[in-house]
């Protein structure tokens, strides 16, 4: 059975260009980078020619990026640096909608003495900014917000945001993980202080990512160790996945019209599709201001997990919008905060998509998602097959 691939914001296939090019870093090149002999200077070069890549595509400098082992850390690092910055600050912001790489450590240093505030979203998604802007204080040692949502897909303003941190002389990071590689990023243009990214998300291997620093910036290292990346990381250097991730930044910047126009047709005609296909159905988050190859679909009166379980036996890979917490299916925080009625919540899909995705693989989903959702719906307590209406429940 063909799989179908609808699942890009969980994780991407290695592009196959990226895949060739760091295989001999797994065999004949293993030199370590720091090491004096030019056996390990040649892996050192590739390193620097990774960073310049990465450096490129977001409008940074070479030696503004860091480099991390994921998302998470590169997330970690920025915030916890930010907090011995300004040690006579107790107060971070950040959104209700942030990935737990953000708001699981945010929520966890609010035990720890610190005074957080999570700017409130409207059922769009969209961020609060007036609420927002009122959070900031003179106590703020940080602020982060994410530049897209995972779920959603839906865009933050994240620049106006940084300007209003910059303005009170607050650091601003941003948890670009969603969005570098979809969307074009200049940090040259903005008050951005740090931002993530994980090569996972953008076709490169998994267990590398990036943190921008810019320049000037008070930087204190998450992991002490060795003078690796000028004393800002630890750690011998994962060389493979330092080298994908910067030939995967530069295929997304050669890709970026493409992420924009042909992925951004085919999330369309699914969507589109699907809402006309399907009675009860609608999309979750600003469909304006959004990500090209992601949806959030709620259907209602059926169960998200279920949905999932069907489409699996067609070989179609998605995600729903719930988290096993605590033995029960709770809609996720990001639905929750946008305040998605819990029938719709509860039936919730995300589709992602990615340039490997072919109108093909769409009208196949076309075709079998309705019928999913009828035989579910049949199941359901709360659905009237007959007239298509639904009892509230
Ligand atoms: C918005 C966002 N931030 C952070 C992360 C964490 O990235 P990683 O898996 O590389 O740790 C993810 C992963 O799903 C994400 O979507």
């Amino acid at each position: 059975m063909k799989t179908i691939y609808l699942d890009n914001n969980a994780t991407t296939r290695v592009a196959p260009q990226v895949f060739e090019e760091i295989l001999p870093y797994f065999s004949e090149l293993y030199g370590n980078p720091s090491s004096m002999h030019s056996f390990g200077g040649q892996v050192g070069r590739k390193i620097r020619q990774a960073r310049e890549q990465i450096a490129s595509l977001i409008g940074a400098s070479p030696d503004e990026v860091i480099f991390t082992s994921c998302g998470t850390e590169s997330d970690n690092a920025a915030i916890r640096s930010a907090l011995l910055a300004y040690p006579d600050r107790r107060h971070i912001v950040t959104s209700r909608v942030e990935h737990p790489a953000v708001r699981s450590l945010a929520s966890f240093l609010a035990t720890q003495g610190y005074r957080l505030t999570e700017a409130p979203v409207d059922n769009l998604g969209r961020l609060d900014m007036k609420r927002y802007e009122q959070s900031l204080t003179a106590d703020t040692a940080i602020v982060s917000l994410m530049w897209a949502n995972n779920e959603t897909g839906v865009i933050f303003p994240v620049q106006e945001a940084a300007e209003m941190a910059r303005k009170r002389g607050i650091l601003f990071h941003t948890d670009a993980v969603q969005a570098v590689g979809k969307i074009p990023i200049d940090l040259r243009r903005t008050a951005i202080d740090m931002l993530s990214l994980s090569g996972h998300k953008l076709h490169a291997p998994k267990g590398i990512g990036a943190l921008y620093v810019r320049k000037g910036t008070k930087f204190s290292s998450f992991l002490i160790g060795g003078h690796q990346e000028k004393g800002r990381r630890g750690g011998t250097e994962n060389t493979a996945g330092i080298i994908g991730l910067g030939k995967a930044c530069e295929l997304a910047a050669q890709h970026m019209e493409l992420e924009n126009t042909r992925v951004k047709e085919l999330r369309d005609r699914l969507e589109n599709g699907l809402l006309s296909r399907i009675p009860n159905s609608r999309v979750n988050g600003d469909r304006t201001h959004r990500l090209p190859n992601t949806t959030s679909i709620s259907f209602e009166f059926v169960e998200g997990e279920a949905i999932l379980l069907l489409l699996d036996e067609f070989g179609i890979c998605a995600s729903s919008g719930s988290a096993c917490t605590s033995g029960s299916l709770q809609p996720s925080h990001v639905l929750r905060a946008m305040g998605v009625p819990f029938t719709m919540a509860h039936g919730s899909i995300r589709f992602s998509l990615s340039i490997y995705n072919s109108e093909e693989e769409i009208d196949f989903v076309l075709e079998k998602m309705p019928g999913v959702i009828e035989k579910l719906r049949k199941l359901s307590p709360y659905w009237n097959v007959d007239e298509t209406v639904c009892a509230t429940g």
